[in-house]
């Protein structure tokens, strides 16, 4: 049975509020891409909206201008060795026939429900974005703001719409990366209180 379920959309901005690295994946006709992005941040509620930083040289930008959709995956320690890899080659074919990063890398995308983007196995959250045209963020800033139409997430590691990082679910933890291909994982969490004022 799978454990990818929906994710309501007002715990979209959940998802990557804790800074993780994602997989911008993109597609147009028949071309299609990954890039790792360790830039990208929730930026409001309702509507669900998500900003990504996505660089000139990129392929990624490319597709993503053309259709006017992305999709941020989000790897996990599993598959660390491949959010290194999409992030350190490009996916734009030098010639004719050259394979697409997920043929690469044996990778067969799971098909997005709202959008139909091409999502990243292995991965534990995936959210379709339909771009928000801000041809002045994008030019200035690479900047890339989306409206979030679908989010799912692995309920193994994503409970009751937030994470859940524990020391028996540490294969799906995602990554934040530190530089250079070193990753840190979230292992510990702490569970806040509210400070009561004090009496003077
Ligand atoms: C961990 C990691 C994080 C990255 N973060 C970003 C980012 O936030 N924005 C960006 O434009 N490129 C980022 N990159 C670089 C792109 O992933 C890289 O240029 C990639 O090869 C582009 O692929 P493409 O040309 O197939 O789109 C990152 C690379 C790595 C390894």
């Amino acid at each position: 049975m799978s454990s990818i379920q929906a994710v309501d959309l007002a715990h979209a901005g959940r998802l990557i509020n804790h800074g993780p690295t994602v997989l911008v994946s993109s597609a147009h006709g028949a071309r299609r891409n990954l890039m790792a992005a360790a830039w990208s941040m929730p930026v409001e509620f309702t509507p669900p909206r998500v900003a990504v930083v996505i660089d000139k040289s990129t392929y990624t930008r490319e597709l993503v201008l053309a259709s006017g959709a992305f999709a941020l995956n989000l790897p996990c320690r599993a598959v660390v060795d491949l959010a290194y890899t999409v992030g350190s080659e490009t996916g734009k074919p030098a010639h004719e026939g050259d394979s697409d990063k997920f043929s690469r890398h044996g990778l067969v995308p799971l098909r997005g429900p709202a959008l139909g983007l091409p999502l990243v196995p292995g991965c534990v959250a995936w959210m379709e974005c339909r771009l928000i045209e801000e041809p002045h963020a994008q030019q200035a800033y690479d900047t890339f703001f989306g409206e979030v139409v679908s989010a799912q997430a692995d309920e193994r590691v994503f409970v009751r719409g937030r994470w859940s990082f524990r020391d028996d679910n540490a294969e799906w933890h995602t990554l934040h990366h530190l530089g250079g291909g070193l990753f840190a994982l979230p292992s510990r969490t702490v569970q806040a209180e509210r400070l009561k004022p004090v009496r003077t």
